[in-house]
């Protein structure tokens, strides 16, 4: 069986050179080592920039290609001895066995100097490694148009622990109760120290599911839904769809991955929304065949994900300005093709997770200036609560970010539009 140090190091390999998301690759760790693991692979993704350098200072030259997985042995073992409470000897010991058994002895050597250095001098290194940005260059372009104070804040989020949030079906108060948890302006639940979801109360009764404060808020902008004709275009795994059911919405959804559409259908089945009407295809190819007329679309388009990071930090390391521009060509696509199947006067809400302004706040600038048939409906603190962060942009639209603490631990990125089909 594969040691858990072993095992995190290969996954951090195969995140950040095949671009991976960490939560595809959790069924590669055995049950047992999974609160060790997510803890090391977690705190390597978010000192990354910080872990390299370090780790580049006491190297002469670099680690031969072929041996790659003994940078990631390294910069693991150096994560644990700064960051973790795992007593020094297990860390470099193993470390130096591992890279002996996967690489060469030599480097076996180098790594057992390199380690003991850095706890020789680990208090200095700590202080070196604050002062080090968590974000990567290449990330910091996709922040353009964001002022140096936001990107400063933005940049301390990185190390913010997010809490779990939760999106009831009825009695907020009541459920916020029994959980012991903070209600926010919005209504979501927020629990600072949970314990696993399924050991929640009421989790088999369906009476709620996890879903971060700001990704709950574009179905709550789309007002009252309640009979109407709503099709979510892009739905899996379902957290806006359980919203659209739990206001009385007539709901179809659908999504390009059957697998991941099954997994929206187990959700609903759980919550006791049994009445959603589900489509594996493309989006595309729906709308462009246009087979029915909606009263609502709810486009949660696919994104770079970069507004998630501070719940998964390898986007800080594998997403990048051209991730955005791609994905915005194809959201460009979707936008357009949304008025085959949205009826006059009808309200098309346009939300992304990604802090990119080329997914968000461009997107929609571009796509209103050649569709003078829709105009925005500005979203109100009666929509989605009152903050006292600057949720809500001067144009009505939406734009949530890392650091809002108005949710204290924050929240993640989006964009969100509403807009209606006025000819
Ligand atoms: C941002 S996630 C949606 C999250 C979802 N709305 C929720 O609240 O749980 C984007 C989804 O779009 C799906 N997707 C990507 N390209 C698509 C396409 N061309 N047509 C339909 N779905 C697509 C992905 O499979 C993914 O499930």
């Amino acid at each position: 069986m594969i040691n858990p140090r072993l095992n995190s190091a290969k996954i951090i390999q195969k995140i950040l050179e095949e671009k991976v998301f960490f939560g595809d690759l959790k069924k590669q760790i055995p049950e047992k080592d999974l609160p060790f693991c997510n803890m090391l692979i977690l705190t390597v993704l978010r000192r990354l920039t910080a872990l390299r350098q370090i780790l580049h200072g006491f190297l002469n030259k670099k680690i031969p290609n072929k041996h790659r997985l003994a940078e990631y042995l390294l910069i693991s073992a150096i994560a644990e001895i700064l960051y973790m409470q795992t007593a020094e000897y297990a860390v470099i010991n193993e470390t130096v066995k591992n890279i002996r058994n996967t690489c060469d002895k030599f480097l076996g050597g180098l790594a057992n100097a390199v380690l003991r250095k850095v706890c020789a001098q680990k208090k200095e290194l700590l202080q070196t490694a604050e002062k080090i940005s968590p974000l990567p260059d290449s990330f910091v372009e996709l922040l353009a148009g964001y002022e140096a104070a936001q990107v400063r804040q933005i940049s301390a989020s990185v190390m913010q622990q997010p809490p779990l949030d939760i999106t009831a079906k009825g009695d907020v108060a009541a459920l916020a109760q029994k959980m012991k948890a903070d209600v926010l302006p919005n209504g979501s639940l927020r629990l600072y120290d949970a314990p696993k979801v399924q050991q929640l109360p009421e989790y088999n009764a369906g009476a709620w599911w996890v879903q971060d404060v700001a990704a709950s808020l574009p179905v709550l902008a789309m007002g009252d839904v309640a009979g109407k004709k709503v099709i979510d275009l892009c739905a899996a795994p379902g957290g806006k769809t359980a919203q659209l059911c739990a206001k009385g919405a007539d709901v179809t959804a659908l999504d390009i991955s059957e697998a991941r559409l099954e997994t929206l259908r187990q959700n609903m089945q759980r919550l006791g929304f049994d009445k959603v009407k589900t489509q594996a295809i493309d989006a595309l190819e729906y709308l462009r065949s246009a087979p029915a007329q909606f009263d609502a679309i709810l486009l949660d388009a696919p994104c770079s994900a970069t507004g998630t990071f501070r719940r998964h930090p390898e986007v800080l390391h594998i997403k990048n300005r051209q991730d955005a521009v791609e994905q915005a060509a194809l959201q460009k696509e979707l936008l357009e093709l949304c008025e085959n199947v949205l009826k006059v006067g009808g309200i098309l809400l346009y939300s992304v997770c990604s802090i990119s302004q080329i997914e968000g706040e461009r997107q929609i600038d571009a796509f209103l200036q050649t569709h003078q048939n829709y105009k925005i409906v500005p979203i109100t603190a009666a929509d989605i609560g009152a903050w006292h962060d600057a949720l809500i942009l001067k144009n009505g639209t939406v734009r949530t970010l890392p650091y809002y603490a108005g949710a204290q631990k924050g929240m993640d990125s989006f964009f969100i539009c509403k807009m209606q089909r006025i000819i």
